[in-house]
């Protein structure tokens, strides 16, 4: 019986959970981190604040939970990358977080590579993953120390290793697909080829040890946040998908063991290496969710996203809104997109305005599921969501009625966190059966399309053209 600490450690907030193994969360400890917004598309992270974050969260939450935790496990953000130096751990630069644009024109340059980088890696040329980043912060930044994602400093933090994960390595621009190790020829391409790189383990892998939050803890079962929420949705079979609604809106879908390319601008990654199989997913983002509501709540029209709902008017009164206020991934890969509300007139009101952003993002998960649709040949018919944004039930119905599809809560806040202890308990015992390690759930909600389908392509229809002409710069632009 596996006691587990798991900490999500995500871009607005980290969270540590300790569940015993009967099921029972015997405690959760939240701890907000500031991404700082820069002109140019610059978003940063104090690594500081994210180590401490992880040491506070998790030391407070085995203190809370008043048990013996036997392994520590870390989901991370997946594209988040610094440098820093592997002698003393110290970091040498900001976080660069998976939402900085800076690193555009660093793909643009390798333009000519585009399809060589999908063919291989499954994913699309754009600063969004990891190595574009990784090559900014060694044209700008400094040339000293090693450069990776987060989890991999973190983890060394804690033990010492120098490790990432399969699901996590399949989100850098420089790992094969089909094999799931580091590629030369990519390396090259991005002049990465010198730099050390942290060793590939399986998800369900013990990777070290930890005294970090107490007695001697293994630490394993490490992987991306998006894909320890699939895996708690217990996405197990292929078609099967789940939105996430955290700072940005991620939509995966399990593709099964065989690993396909999107045919509809989508990302192919790995879900999760468990039992020695790979397990692959589609993945299309909406980069700016609970961001978005951010913004608003900045600018004054929200309290907060609790608020969203008692501020959102019944309908948007023909503004319709993009909220590309981080450019735009999947499927349109436009990362210097920018936002716009188009539609307004001199009675447009706050509670318009807010609707519109919710239809935007509820609109944007729309097309994702499209695009998924296809590349799993067959509709969506039920969405698992969780997050903090699925408490807006307007923004629920949104998704369900553009998407004209059976939209399901997960009953729980904490689907990341429990994905990630599933791999925990798959890590500490080799025996267990993966989806034996996955927590039971039933919906706590569902919503089902209250509108017919001609009034949600209409819909659709129109904010496709809205984002054809007023959020992706033309070229001379
Ligand atoms: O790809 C970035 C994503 O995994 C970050 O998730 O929960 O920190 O918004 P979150």
């Amino acid at each position: 019986m596996t006691t587990v600490l798991a900490i999500d450690q995500g871009t607005s907030g980290t969270k540590a959970m300790v569940v015993d193994g009967s099921d029972r969360v015997l405690s959760v400890v939240e701890l907000p981190v500031r991404p700082r917004y820069l002109p140019g598309g610059g978003v940063e992270q104090d690594p500081g604040e994210l180590l401490d974050s992880v040491l506070e969260s998790g030391r407070r939450a085995v203190a809370e939970a008043g048990a013996r935790v036997d392994c520590v496990t870390l989901a991370n953000q997946g594209e988040t990358v610094l440098a820093w130096d592997p002698r003393t751990g110290e970091p040498l630069t900001q976080a660069i977080v998976w939402q900085d644009r800076r690193a555009a024109g660093i793909c643009a340059e390798r333009d000519g590579s585009a399809e060589l980088v999908r063919d291989r890696t499954g994913l699309v040329l754009d600063p969004y993953f990891s190595a574009p980043k990784m090559r900014w912060i060694r044209e700008n930044l400094t040339g000293d120390g090693v450069v990776t994602t987060t989890d991999s400093w973190l983890v060394h933090r804690l033990t010492g290793e120098f490790v990432t994960d399969a699901a996590t390595a399949s989100r850098s621009l420089v790992t094969a697909l089909d094999t799931v190790t580091w590629d030369a020829e990519l390396l090259e391409l991005f002049g990465l080829a010198d730099e050390p790189l942290p060793r590939i383990a399986a998800c369900d892998e013990i990777v070290g040890e930890t005294t970090a939050f107490g007695g001697p803890a293994a630490v394993g079962g490490l992987v991306v946040d998006q894909q320890a929420a699939l895996l708690a949705e217990r996405c197990l079979a292929p078609g099967e998908a789940k939105c996430t609604f955290g700072t940005g809106a991620f939509l995966l879908a399990n593709m099964g063991t065989a690993p396909a390319r999107s045919t509809s601008g989508l990302a192919a990654s790995v879900a999760w290496r468990v039992r020695g199989r790979t397990s692959y997913c589609f993945d299309g983002q909406v980069a700016t969710a609970a961001s978005a509501v951010r913004w608003l709540q900045d600018l004054g029209l929200v309290g907060g996203a609790p608020d969203l709902d008692r501020v959102a008017a019944s309908d948007a009164d023909g503004v319709l809104c993009v909220p590309a206020l981080a450019g735009l991934s999947a499927p349109w890969w436009a990362p210097d997109a920018t936002a716009s509300f188009t539609g307004m007139t001199l009675s447009t009101s706050a509670g318009h305005l807010v609707r519109a952003v919710l239809d935007g993002i509820a609109a944007q998960v729309a097309e994702l599921a499209d695009c998924t649709a296809r590349d799993i040949g067959g509709p969506l018919r039920r969405l698992r969501v969780d997050g903090g944004l699925t408490r807006s039930r307007v923004l629920m119905q949104a998704v369900a009625d553009l998407l004209q599809a059976q939209v399901d809560v997960y009953p729980s806040e904490h689907a990341t966190a429990l994905g990630a202890v599933a791999l925990a308990r798959a890590a500490a015992d080799p025996a267990l059966p993966l989806a034996d390690a996955v927590v039971d759930w039933t919906p706590s909600t569902g919503y089902t399309p209250r509108i017919g389908p001609d009034e949600a392509a209409g819909f659709r229809t129109r904010w496709r053209t809205a984002v054809e002409t007023s959020a992706i710069p033309k070229e001379g632009q």
